[in-house]
């Protein structure tokens, strides 16, 4: 399925475990990387799969199930390594990877150790970047050009926030529900450049959840000002896990000359995503939570057309001068200066990382996007119904599809969420979270459904809060 344009082994990290134990540097094919080692050519196909290679292929997990299609899902399950027993229900925090995502970002990382310079020759080289970057793009509804590799959302936030080329006295305008990932750079920025900042109260009831997108729409509407310069939101909350009107908001927002960045760090992987259509001029994402890669992985998306008002301030790119003083650059350097890929240069790189971001974009092709969005949203259907349905627990989160999907938000009447939390880890081996801001009233448990959530498992989280409200 993998497009990389490089030594074959690669994509099938059988093989590629397979070479490192017989010597990977023998192994390698002079065409793979531009870089040929002469003479240590052998060819692919005398390099034997062995019995104990275990890398799981795409084979046996079904492909865009129905979304109650209990059967096909409790596979998909079945191919994460959760241990028996817990039901993981935090995928808004963390998302651990399914066995196929896991062990290609083994196998790349046993390859690093066994043999560094065959690994970045064949592995760690611009063309597996400019594959990664160029898949990405597609999954996410970008142009190539437009997307910068990275860490995680936090990144993307501080690069957005001090990238962009602000005076004195413009404003940059946020709301109380926005995570500290993102609200932080700007408190960092305003405090130093002198810039104004205006917070959009969404603390109100009304808002969790809101009778509709307008409720957000007119809150927005309100703050913006000729003063305002930059507006920074979530595409979903993640205190209530709403979903916020963002293609309105943006089109508002450049309407007005405000430019607009989007904290994307929910919907990724939960929810089929479209950049041009939201209209937004930056967003970004993670890859840790729902799309289920490694630890330490993101994307920062930046529309073509603004990219020169975006200053890449957090990286070693050039600012059109090279490092002796002089006006050359190197044609790579060139090359880089006009796509989003001068937000990225930040010295060595976790290429292993980037290659459990490559695998997960491969599994989330593979079951598809769109069929697992209508799975999410048939689990968090399911939690909510159960929870409406038991005495004493009230549900921040709407159930109007436009403004929820996958994170349901909820309260135990008389129970700390602290307190719920620790009973439902400690009694039932299930985990969900609280999230907590008592400065804006807000203290809530949180359950993230996704893909590797069973049903059973929802019937067990619902039976549980059902005897802890009783108790209560
Ligand atoms: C809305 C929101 N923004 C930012 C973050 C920080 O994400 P990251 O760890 O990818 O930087 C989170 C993490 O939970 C989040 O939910």
């Amino acid at each position: 399925m993998s497009e990389l344009n490089f030594d074959p082994r690669v994509e099938d990290p059988r093989k590629l475990r397979d070479v490192s134990r017989r010597g990977f540097l023998g192994l390698v094919s002079g065409a793979a990387a531009g870089l040929p080692l002469a003479g240590c050519a052998v060819p692919a196909e005398t390099v034997a799969e062995t019995a104990d290679d275990a890398i799981p292929t795409l084979e046996s997990t079904p492909r865009a199930p129905a979304p109650d299609d209990s059967s096909a899902w409790d596979v998909v399950a079945g191919d994460f390594l959760i241990r028996d027993g817990l039901s993981y229900m935090n995928t808004g925090t963390r998302g651990p990877s399914p066995r196929y995502i896991h062990e290609r970002q083994v196998a790349a990382l046993t390859e690093l150790n066994s043999d560094y310079l065959s690994f970045t020759r064949n592995v760690h080289n611009d063309d597996f970047q400019v594959a990664l970057r160029k898949k990405l793009a597609s999954f996410v509804g970008a142009n190539e050009t437009e997307i910068a590799l990275n860490n995680n959302t936090t990144d993307g936030m501080i690069a957005a926030t001090w990238g962009l080329k602000l005076e004195p006295g413009d404003e940059i305008v946020y709301t109380n529900h926005d995570h500290s990932g993102g609200s932080h750079p700007i408190l960092n920025r305003a405090h130093r450049d002198s810039l104004s900042m205006k917070i959009i109260d969404v603390a109100d009831r009304k808002f969790h959840p809101a009778d509709g997108p307008e409720e957000y729409i007119k809150a927005f509407d309100a703050a913006l000002t000729s003063k305002s310069k930059l507006l920074s939101f979530c595409h979903i909350n993640y205190t209530d896990g709403g979903i916020l009107p963002v293609k309105e908001i943006c089109e508002m927002a450049r309407a007005r000359g405000v430019m607009t960045i989007v904290d994307g760090a929910q919907p990724p992987g939960m929810m089929a995503l479209d950049l041009h259509d939201l209209g937004c001029d930056m967003y970004a994402g993670p890859f840790h939570k729902w799309m289920l890669s490694s630890m330490y992985t993101g994307f920062f998306y930046v529309r073509d057309d603004v990219q020169d008002r975006i200053e890449p301030v957090l990286t070693t790119s050039p600012p059109g001068r090279n490092m002796y003083g002089g006006t050359e650059l190197s044609e790579r350097w060139q090359k880089r200066l006009q796509t989003a890929e001068k937000y990225e240069p930040r010295g060595s790189v976790n290429m292993p990382a980037r290659m459990a971001m490559d695998a997960a974009l491969d599994y989330h092709t593979h079951l598809t996007p769109q069929a697992i969005e209508a799975r999410d949203r048939y689990l968090a259907a399911k939690l909510r119904a159960g929870l409406r349905a038991i005495d004493g627990v009230d549900l921040f989160v709407s159930e109007d599809p436009r403004m929820s999907c996958a994170l349901v938000s909820f309260t135990v009447k008389d129970i700390k969420p602290t307190d719920l939390n620790a009973m439902l880890w400690e009694r039932h081996d299930i985990y969900i979270r609280n999230v907590t801001h008592l400065e804006v009233d807000w203290d809530v448990n949180r359950a993230s459904m996704h893909i590797m959530v069973t049903e059973p498992q929802v019937d067990d989280l619902l039976g549980a809060i059902e005897e802890i409200a009783k108790q209560a």
